[in-house]
């Protein structure tokens, strides 16, 4: 019985890992880059960028299997992974076990952060028509205010942390870095990959304010 729910929970944490790196990441990834076409304004903003996207053949059936259920798995299981999780770093506070609950601090926030985003455009693209025309001015108005940016320069610090710090340990769970020289190593990447992305994502915010 106790066998069968560690193997059950061995292929959901692996399940959870893949998905935390693809489709979820590969799209955190994406997104970013999509977005950081708001420096070249608003017209190649809406037109190139939002209406080539909106365009695309099977766009929901796409959201609906790459992005919302593959999210709501790996949001899902991350909560369960979180409940389930024991004290640890009050007593062995290294680097890695501050890593292990950064992860999760992070999973919490960036959840709020992405209800919040998404109500804020997919949900008013679908409730307003001049929001969905104007998706450009709509950020605009949006980021101008210096709540509102606050709020979206954490959400992209954090997902970026998340996905940056979760290729550092995804790493570890499929066998790739064993030894302490190996994971210090992928420890680098990821920081250089987590620096690129929050660059990335902070040239498509200063966009939308341009
Ligand atoms: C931008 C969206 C997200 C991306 C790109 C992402 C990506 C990842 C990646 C790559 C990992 C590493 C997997 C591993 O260690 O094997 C991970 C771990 C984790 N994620 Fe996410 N994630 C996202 C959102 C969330 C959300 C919303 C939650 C909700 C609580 C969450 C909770 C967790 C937890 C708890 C872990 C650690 C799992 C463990 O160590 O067992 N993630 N994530």
């Amino acid at each position: 019985m106790s066998a069968s729910i560690d193997n059950r929970h061995f292929v959901l944490r692996r399940l959870h890992s893949l998905i935390g790196l693809a489709p979820i990441g590969a799209f955190l990834v994406f997104h970013l880059w999509a977005n950081s076409q708001s420096r070249l304004g608003p017209e190649h903003y809406n037109l190139a960028v939002v209406g080539g996207l909106q365009g695309l053949n099977y766009l929901p059936l796409i959201e609906l299997l790459l992005i919302a259920l593959p999210l709501a798995f790996h949001a899902g299981y991350g909560l369960v992974v979180i409940h389930s999780g024991r004290a640890e770093p009050l007593r062995y506070p290294y680097l890695a076990n501050r890593r292990y609950w950064l992860q999760r601090l992070s999973g919490l926030a960036v959840l709020g952060f992405l209800l919040f985003h998404l109500w804020m455009t997919r949900a008013q693209t679908l409730i307003d028509p001049m929001v969905r025309a104007d998706l450009y001015g709509h950020m605009h108005g949006l980021l101008s205010q210096p709540w509102a940016l606050g709020l979206y320069l954490a959400g992209l610090l954090l997902s970026v942390f998340h996905l940056a710090n979760g290729l550092w340990s995804a790493a570890i769970v499929w066998g790739l870095t064993t030894t302490p020289r190996a994971q210090r190593l992928s420890g680098w990447v990821s920081l250089g990959l987590g620096a690129s992305l929050a660059a990335l994502g902070l040239h498509g915010l200063l966009g939308f304010l341009g």
